[in-house]
């Protein structure tokens, strides 16, 4: 999986036999490894956490999705939103040897979620830093960044990558200026190859498997109520499965 991953790329995980199979973007490459990142959002990811160096989990499939479509565009922002930062690394560091100015902005709620500064700031030409409350860099929301420099200078091609929402409202700010925007979608996904259909979205008003035709999709095409909508089918049997790991 290391010599093959690219950027934009995921993989799919199961921890047991009778684990559900998450999928996770692959944050890093290593010589003989790969790194995720993930947030303790559920049950899969409360027990991932309880794993400690040397444990083993059943299986891993990778790398799968199509890579970002990475090419010399000149002037590219590469945003991640929460734990949607664990992505942005290998797509900057690509659009970088590419030969792009890359821009990027890294949002959190607050300072102590905001993760992989260090590593964002080494590749990228420029970086910006926004927490909703304020605790670290610009007050505000990436989309306001990104409106500022917008209005300044010309940017060829947006990466949005966070929680649908995000990704919703801050594709919107690149509508006017007619840039190319991709957004990397995160739905439900189970075989990770086109047989399940359970990652369905639609783009461009045609049904789309996010987890063969993307992740990343044209983010101006996304049909995000969707997405969100169908994000939710299962919560009720997530809080049961939750409620029950923690007993
Ligand atoms: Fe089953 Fe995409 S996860 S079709």
């Amino acid at each position: 999986m290391a010599q093959h991953a690219r950027a934009g790329q995921f993989l799919i995980l199961r921890l047991h036999e009778a684990g559900e199979r998450i999928p996770l973007t692959i944050s890093a490459v290593r010589e003989d490894a790969v790194r995720v990142i993930f947030m303790t959002v559920g049950k899969t990811t409360e027990e991932l956490a309880t794993l400690r160096a040397g444990d083993r989990i059943t299986d891993v499939v990778g790398p799968l999705g199509k890579p970002s479509e990475i090419a010399n565009y000149g002037t590219c922002c590469v945003i991640g939103g929460g734990v949607g930062i664990a992505s942005t690394p290998p797509i900057a560091k690509e659009l970088k040897d590419a030969g792009n100015h890359v821009i990027g902005i890294i949002g959190a709620r607050s300072a102590d979620l905001l993760i992989l500064e260090d590593e964002m700031r080494e590749i990228c030409d420029e970086l910006y830093i926004t927490t909703d409350d304020g605790s670290k860099g610009v007050h505000g929301f990436a989309s306001d960044v990104l409106k500022k420099l917008l209005e300044e200078r010309t940017l060829d091609r947006v990466w949005i990558i966070g929680p649908a929402i995000m990704m919703k409202v801050t594709s919107g700010v690149t509508v006017p200026y007619n840039v190319k925007t991709y957004v990397s979608l995160n739905p439900i996904m189970v075989d990770g190859t086109g047989m399940c259909g359970s990652c369905r979205v639609t783009v461009g008003g045609e049904t789309k498997f996010a987890c063969v035709d993307g992740p990343e999709f044209d983010a101006h095409q996304v049909d995000f109520n969707e997405l969100m909508q169908r994000q939710r089918i299962y919560t009720a049997q997530e809080k049961v499965s939750l409620e029950r790991f923690a007993e």
